[in-house]
């Protein structure tokens, strides 16, 4: 239970979050004063990009709920008819991953780390071959592609044709083929082949998902894992190409948790280890700057499957924002006291989260 009302504090014109055990309760705007529980934590921003954090206490057990990322409307076409779209395209792609799972790479440098395949490209032209010939109104974002087709649709269809590149280029097990599509910017739809084993025995299992319908890995429902303390979990997280002080915030948050929970891992794939989170083997997982095909589909397979998905400063959390926590729901809230305030303080020394890669004049609920 909440305790009762024991603060009351000025705030300054702007916009504010409350949180409750560092789990979001509500967003608005304010002027005057506001009258919090010892238990709430407060922040406001007043102006892009500055935060004033006024207390960070946590006493209160309660669970809050978080808002949901899932679309509410499937639109015009039944979810269940996006799905096997999505499902059918995502399985063409990874029959080009499976073909040339075992051959020679040829690798082209994105950046000096940063690798992309022939594999990745004819992954997404399979993929795209499916989409458009079932939806050829529907728009597209694709990681090799880029944007295509109409910015007047409902639906955007997220694409990425081969996630953990560097793991396939290496043949090194955990890479993914991944594909959502969203109705007002919102998840409706959701397919991950993940390729598991290693050389000479090569295999994959589905991840699906829809709005209101549940995951399912090889047809059988999934769920998260009910494990509620953070010295008993298994986390996964990951770090982009660009290292810079994002990049070093997360260095420190993977040392922490790795000092107080069983371990964190660096598989190198975001669909797989948010899939993963879905299957219930890692309680959470969470990396700053993805790309909207990195999220849509592993965000809404593990929310599907019970968990929560939220920025890493605990706000709500759409495809094209710039960081991304995920997790069994249980844990949320005590990884958000350690993850929200160093997310905040790089949005407070000026570095970028605001949401990218939504295509322009493309409309959202949000
Ligand atoms: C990458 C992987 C990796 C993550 C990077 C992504 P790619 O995707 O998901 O795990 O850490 O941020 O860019 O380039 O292999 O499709
Ligand atoms: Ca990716
Ligand atoms: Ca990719």
């Amino acid at each position: 239970m909440a305790r009762s009302l024991l603060l009351s504090i000025p705030v300054a014109k702007g916009h504010y979050n409350l949180f409750d055990s560092g789990r979001f309760i509500s967003s608005g705007s304010l002027g005057g004063r506001i009258k919090m529980t010892r238990s709430w934590r407060f922040s406001s921003s007043i102006g892009r990009n500055s935060r004033v954090m006024m207390s960070a206490v946590s006493e209160s057990p309660g669970k809050k709920r978080y808002a949901k990322i899932k679309s509410e409307s499937a639109g015009p076409i039944p979810a269940s008819e996006l799905l096997q779209v999505v499902e059918l395209a995502a399985k063409a792609g990874a029959a080009v991953v499976m073909e040339n799972v075992e051959k020679p790479r040829n690798i082209i440098y994105k950046g000096a780390t940063d690798l992309v395949t022939d594999t990745d490209k004819n992954s997404e032209l399979a993929i795209l071959d499916v989409v458009k010939k079932n939806f050829k109104d529907h728009l597209i974002l694709g990681e090799e592609g880029g944007l295509i087709g109409d910015t007047s649709s409902e639906y955007l269809w997220c694409i990425d044709p081969l996630d953990g590149t560097t793991n396939f280029a290496h043949g090194y097990p955990c890479f993914a083929v991944s594909v959502g599509v969203l109705f007002h910017g919102k998840p409706i739809a959701a397919t991950v082949v993940e390729f598991v084993g290693g050389p000479m025995c090569w295999n994959t299992r589905t991840f699906s998902a829809s709005a209101g319908g549940g995951t399912y890995c090889n047809g059988q429902k999934i769920h998260v894992s009910q494990t509620d303390q953070v010295e008993r979990s298994l986390l996964v997280t990951g770090f982009g190409y660009e290292h810079d002080d994002a990049w070093a915030t997360n260095i420190e948050l993977f040392k922490e948790f790795t000092d107080i929970s069983r371990g964190v891992r660096r598989l190198g794939a975001a669909a797989v280890d948010m899939s993963h989170v879905a299957l219930g083997i890692v309680e959470a997982y969470w990396e700053y700057r993805l790309k909207p095909w990195d999220m849509a589909a592993g965000a809404l397979i593990v929310e599907e499957a019970g968990g929560t998905v939220t920025r890493m400063d605990g706000g709500e959390f759409t495809v094209f924002d710039r960081s991304v926590l995920v997790s069994n729901g249980h844990i949320h809230g005590k990884l958000l006291e350690r993850i929200s305030p160093p997310t905040e303080k790089l949005i407070r020394d000026g570095i970028d989260m605001s949401r990218w890669f939504k295509p322009k004049d493309y409309q959202t609920d949000f």
